[in-house]
């Protein structure tokens, strides 16, 4: 496949979408923007609703690639999150396997699998084969993301690697995210990798910095061709003494998905 130039990337309004408009171009794409939001200073920003299938078609004609990161990215109630996780990802793949895309990167999480017990002490890192455990309606729409995209596989030949990002933000903010934290910087290192590496078919990957403090193995990641370049370790020692250690008796921090798991349920209203 030759390299992919022109990008589609969705959900270009939020916070992972603003560091990454400003670190692909680095990378030498052409991004092409859509959400449901205006962004302030793209005109040509694409504003459409994940629900409006005319508009993706538009949206994909003619890009190269697609990054998928538009949706609900916190727990909300089941109504919300297929609306916009599980029938706007589906109305999304749709869209590119009517126009001809052949290479989407999916905003997958760690949420997918949030209720695997966390690694401690000497404990080997969590394997991306680890089964699936959701930790609520917004980690089970990126459990059906990962089957979409295999599905799409498999049957019409659209590739996806589709990323369990950790914590992508300028800078970890908690003891959890010593541990998952990817940073942005790395965060588009990957995506390069997932949009150029050769014959990914559906390929699954951690998303994280090379970590001191790693929860999960980087193995696939780095098959891709990704070399993390940083370790959230240097804010270690501010954040440990501010918050300090996590304790593993506490059900918030025995758990990959860390508070999310604890949280009241946002049950079917
Ligand atoms: N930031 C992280 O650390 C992190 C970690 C794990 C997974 N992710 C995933 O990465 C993606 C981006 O995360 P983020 O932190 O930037 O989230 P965010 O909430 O800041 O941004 C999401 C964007 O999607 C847009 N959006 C929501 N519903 C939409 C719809 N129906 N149609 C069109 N656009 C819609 C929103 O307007 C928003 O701008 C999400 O899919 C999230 O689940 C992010």
């Amino acid at each position: 496949m030759p390299a992919p130039r022109t990008v589609l990337l969705t959900g270009a309004a939020g916070g992972l979408g603003t560091l990454m408009r400003e670190l692909l171009p680095g990378h030498g794409y052409r991004l092409r923007l859509l959400d449901l939001r205006p962004i302030e200073g793209e005109p040509d920003a694409i504003v459409a609703d994940l629900a409006d299938r005319d508009a993706l078609r538009e949206a994909v004609r003619g890009v190269d690639a697609i990054i998928h990161l538009a949706g609900i990215s916190l727990e909300a109630s089941f109504d919300k999150i297929l609306a916009a996780n599980i029938e706007g990802t589906y109305n999304l793949y749709e869209a590119a396997r009517e126009e001809g895309v052949r290479r989407i990167v999916f905003a997958s999480s760690n949420h997918a699998v949030g209720y695997t017990p966390r690694p401690q002490g000497d404990d080997p890192l969590i394997p991306v084969e680890t089964p699936r455990r959701p930790d609520t309606f917004y980690g089970l729409s990126k459990c059906f993301g990962e089957d979409l995209a295999q599905l799409y596989w498999d049957r019409h030949g659209i590739e996806t690697v589709s990323v369990r990002i950790g914590s992508c933000f300028p800078e970890p903010t908690s003891v959890r995210m010593l541990s998952v934290w990817m940073s942005p910087a790395d965060g588009a290192r990957l995506f390069h990798a997932a949009l150029t590496a050769e014959d990914v078919g559906h390929t699954v990957v951690h998303g994280s910095s090379a970590n001191t403090r790693l929860w999960w193995d980087l193995t696939s990641a780095r098959a891709l061709g990704y070399e993390p370049q940083d370790d959230s370790e240097p804010y270690a020692a501010k954040l440990v003494a501010e918050q300090g250690e996590l304790d593993p008796g506490d059900p918030a921090h025995a758990r990959l998905g860390g508070h999310f798991v604890t949280d009241p349920p946002i049950w079917p209203y």
